[in-house]
């Protein structure tokens, strides 16, 4: 039989309580295909900084390697530092595994309340960059803590990490609506700004068909409230695109829903799959988290491995338990895993109880 091995890394705060929630949808949907899920748990995170002072070590990565894709749940906690986590263990994986397309699709679902009045057809996807931008750690801090302190954090752009990432994101509009929003700040940024304005005017030229426009960041801040419908493909560095996904989770039916894929689209890694939102330390083994955005992302998994039906029938019992939501009210996050597992294997009746 085939199978997938799958690395599980559940992390911190509620990606204990919605990777569970993940690997249950995943392993219904793969079923009717007689596709096996072998997982491997991988024990990182907080728990595993504070027992040995690791975050995620070289064995660590030649471990995970060996997986044809990694679930994540989330990292952070506030009892550690904040950065140790997110660079050590998060940003190394991506940087690691050269995960240099963050695809984070945005969709409002029909039934889902979105904060705006009249969103209109959201259905967009970001294709943030993975790997480059402020988040490199080129930087530093002289004269800590002295009035003097000079802290810097430069954002690295090259010209073969942007092209790949725009190539990518030029497919996916191919594949999609035909229309493509370039993201940065140009009239600041001009050097950064500027790279990613002409690559996306080169390769623009081998796509004649995909319109091609281009934001401030402020102003795609603007749009995303006022005229969300405009969007089709965004493709943007990885500090913009970061910050405009929360957004898009936000107006598109909250955090709880949106999912992202860090794909390395060589395969020369495996691409990880993850929520958009973090730890959630606010709510965190209170089972109120919504464990859709996890579920979403193992959607992505599926189409990534190649198990594009397995991830319709993730999306329609989706689509389907979003539809119905305002009439089951407040339920745990483990009631949402089992009504989606439930969706997903066809068994009304479970569904209903
Ligand atoms: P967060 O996404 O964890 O939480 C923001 C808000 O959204 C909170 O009110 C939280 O309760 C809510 N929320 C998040 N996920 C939810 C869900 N599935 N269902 C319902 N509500 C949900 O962001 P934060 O508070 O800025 O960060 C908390 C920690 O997580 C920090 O340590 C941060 O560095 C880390 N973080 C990690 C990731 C990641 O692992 N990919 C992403 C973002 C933040
Ligand atoms: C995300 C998170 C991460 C990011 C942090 C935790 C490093 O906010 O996945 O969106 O900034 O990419
Ligand atoms: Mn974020």
């Amino acid at each position: 039989t085939k199978s997938i091995r799958l690395a599980v890394i559940e992390g911190d705060g509620i990606g204990h309580e919605v990777v569970p929630e993940g690997l249950k949808v995943l392993r219904a949907a793969l079923t009717p295909e007689g596709v096996e899920v072998e997982t491997t748990d991988f024990d990182l995170g907080a728990g595993r900084w504070h027992r040995t002072g690791e975050t995620l070590t070289d064995e660590d990565m030649e471990q995970l390697a060996q997986h044809d894709a990694i679930l994540l749940g989330a990292v952070g906690d506030p009892d550690i530092p904040s950065g140790i986590l997110e660079r050590g263990m998060l940003l190394k994986l991506r940087f690691g595994f050269d995960h240099f397309v963050n695809l984070r699709p945005t969709r409002l679902a029909p039934g889902v309340t979105s904060p705006l009045a009249d969103p209109g057809d959201v259905d967009f996807v970001v294709v943030r960059e993975g790997t480059e931008g402020p988040y490199v750690g080129n930087g530093g801090t002289m004269r800590e803590g002295t009035d003097l302190e000079v802290a810097t954090e430069v954002s690295l752009n090259t010209a073969v990490g942007v092209e790949r990432v725009v190539r990518f994101a030029f497919d996916q509009a191919e594949a999609r609506r035909q229309k493509l929003t370039l993201v940065h700040k140009h009239n600041v940024l001009v050097n950064a700004g500027h790279l990613w304005r002409r690559i996306v005017e080169k390769v623009g030229a081998e796509h004649p068909d995909v319109a091609v426009d281009y934001l401030h960041v402020d102003a795609a801040t603007i749009f995303l409230v006022t005229d969300p419908a405009r969007f089709d493909v965004i493709v943007t560095d990885n500090l913009f695109g970061d910050i405009l996904t929360d957004l898009a989770g936000a107006i598109s039916g909250g955090i709880g829903l949106a999912a992202s894929g860090n794909i390395n689209p060589t395969g020369a890694f495996p691409s990880m799959f993850e929520p958009v939102h973090g730890s959630a330390p606010d709510i965190a083994g209170e089972q109120k988290a919504d464990p859709t955005a996890t579920v979403l992302s193992v959607a992505l998994l599926l189409e990534q491995q190649g198990f594009a039906d397995a991830a319709a029938r993730v999306r329609a019992a989706v689509d389907e338990d979003l539809s119905r939501r305002a009439e089951l009210g407040a339920r745990t996050t483990t009631q949402i895993g089992d009504a989606l597992v439930a969706g997903v294997s066809g068994d009304a009746a479970v569904r209903e109880g």
